[in-house]
């Protein structure tokens, strides 16, 4: 009998696929990375060739390193990274160009096209999105209005559009030859299209944006079969039955299925999502409204997103760019050298700043250089700038949460890479205010979309058995009073208002 599901999670700067067992502990992982392509000032791009190729090596290396076959798996789930935009021929199977990663601003010049009629927040009621170069759709836009010929061959009905959860979906279901173009309510709440009540795509939005219907894969739930893997791959028939974008799937692998539960997920970027059952909350301090999960029939759950684009990448720009560390591993220690930052501030608004202030016109600012200060002040400050960015968030949780007559986030739930980092998490429950708690599974991401699956194919009964698999590993408590915090707080702030109106 089957006792395993196999969930991919195609993220940002790598494609990992990871096997877990029933009491939901991964078992054995696969994972490689693909080039982060850079042509430009703002521009991000991703091979999506290169992403399918890796997408089959780690399937197969997962399965190698827990010596199971296909027979061992009761059901795929896939969660990637969301918004990244790919577009490819329905008859070749080939990408008509790099897909457009969330991180890419060039389409701010859409954005400001659409915002000049009705500003920014035009949609925003129907799809709980403000219009930012973030979202899918000015990247759908760009490509048709930009890459030779696009335009004809979508009009024509040749052209696919997906976020990197369709791409590998339609690849593994047999591409070309009957692949299966379908992408899951979560995936698309982030492309400005669906409408969040209906759950379906909006022609009225479609046709502002000028992308054709027929290029949109069909809207899903987030556990349900798909189809399966085609009788060529490793994973031969196995029932596709999860998809949920990445923070969505992190929310589900923390078992926050209720409305008041949330996570904080630091990877690329990090990512606040807060449940709000099956209500939709508006907000009014600068996060998003999105689809929580859908399972199969049962009605979808809401949540507000706090987006911040850049807190893992913040480590790798030390290292890549500014070369003061030699892995991302070594800014920890570099930080623990120094009690504080010595006054240094680092606001990383690499692709402007996202929630909840929604700058475009942001941009990264180092600010309160001395003398005295050196790397390892930079390193402390790196890891600051990831918690108060986090605190910015949460202050806006709670300013929604208050105005609806809720209850102030008590603790943190917290997953991702960065989170084996003690002294960050500290810092973060310094400035919170508030205890941060770590899972003993912190791989919740692909656990979250193992688990729509698993739940789809009756693998996992129900929410019930999955919350039970959720065990605490270490809290970190304040250790800094109110006055301090406050002192950090301010200083920050000052700190984001010197990134701002940088650009003429
Ligand atoms: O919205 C972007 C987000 O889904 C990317 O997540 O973990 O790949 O940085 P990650």
């Amino acid at each position: 009998m089957a006792e395993h599901v196999i969930a991919i999670d195609q993220g940002t700067t790598s494609t990992r696929a990871i096997i877990f067992d029933r009491s939901g502990a991964p078992v054995a992982t696969g994972q490689k990375e693909h080039a982060q392509i850079m042509p430009r000032p703002g521009w991000v791009e991703h091979d999506p060739v290169e992403i399918w190729q890796n997408v089959q090596e780690v399937i197969g290396i997962a399965l190698g390193r827990a010596d199971l076959t296909r027979h061992d798996l009761a059901a795929v789930g896939i969660t990637n990274q969301r918004e990244t935009t790919v577009m490819w021929d329905r008859r070749t199977g080939r990408p008509v160009c790099n897909a457009i990663v969330w991180q890419d601003t060039r389409t701010q010049g859409i954005v400001d096209r659409l915002a000049a009629e009705g500003g920014v927040d035009r949609f925003a009621d129907a799809v709980g999105l403000p219009l930012a170069t973030y979202f899918a759709g000015t990247k759908i836009a760009w490509i048709l209005e930009n890459v030779a010929g696009a335009r004809e061959d979508a009009e024509a009905g040749h052209l696919l559009f997906g976020t990197t959860d369709c791409w590998v979906l339609w690849n593994l279901t047999g591409g070309v030859d009957g692949g299966v173009h379908v992408t899951d309510v979560t995936n698309a709440s982030r492309t400005m299209f669906m409408d969040l009540e209906t759950l379906q795509w909006r022609e009225d939005i479609l046709a502002e944006f000028g992308v054709p219907r027929s290029m949109l894969p069909e809207i899903r739930s987030s556990s349900e079969v798909y189809g399966r893997a085609e009788s060529s791959s490793l994973l031969r028939e196995t029932p596709i039955a999860g998809i949920l974008g990445d923070q969505q799937a992190a929310t589900f692998g923390q078992a926050a299925f209720e409305a008041g539960e949330s996570k904080n997920t630091y990877g690329t970027g990090c990512f606040l999502i807060f449940n709000t059952g099956r209500e939709m909350v508006r907000s009014q301090n600068g996060l998003l409204t999105t689809v929580g999960y859908k399972l199969g029939e049962a009605p979808a759950h809401y949540a507000l997103e706090g987006s911040i684009a850049v807190t893992g990448s913040l480590i790798q720009w030390l290292r890549d760019q500014l070369g003061i560390i030699s892995s991302a591993e070594e800014v920890e220690a570099l930080a623990a050298q120094v009690p504080d930052t010595g006054g240094v501030a680092i606001v990383p608004a690499f692709s402007g700043l996202f929630a909840p202030y929604w700058r475009p016109d942001a941009r990264g600012a180092i600010v309160g250089l001395t003398r005295y200060s050196d790397r390892r002040h930079l390193a402390r400050a790196a890891l600051e700038a990831v918690a108060l960015q986090t605190r910015d968030v949460l202050d806006a949780v709670n300013a929604d949460v208050a105005a609806a007559d809720g209850v102030p986030l008590s603790e943190l739930r917290v997953d991702g890479g960065m989170v084996v980092n003690d002294t960050l998490m500290q810092c973060q429950a310094d400035v919170l205010g508030v205890p941060v708690v770590r899972p003993r599974v912190t791989e919740t991401t692909a656990l979250g979309a193992a688990y729509a699956a698993g739940l789809a194919v009756g693998f996992w009964e129900g929410l019930d058995e999955l919350r039970a698999n959720w065990d605490e590993d270490r809290r970190w408590v304040p250790g800094i009073g109110p006055e301090e915090r406050e002192r950090r707080v301010r200083r920050w702030r000052k700190a984001v208002e010197k990134s701002m109106d940088w650009v003429d």
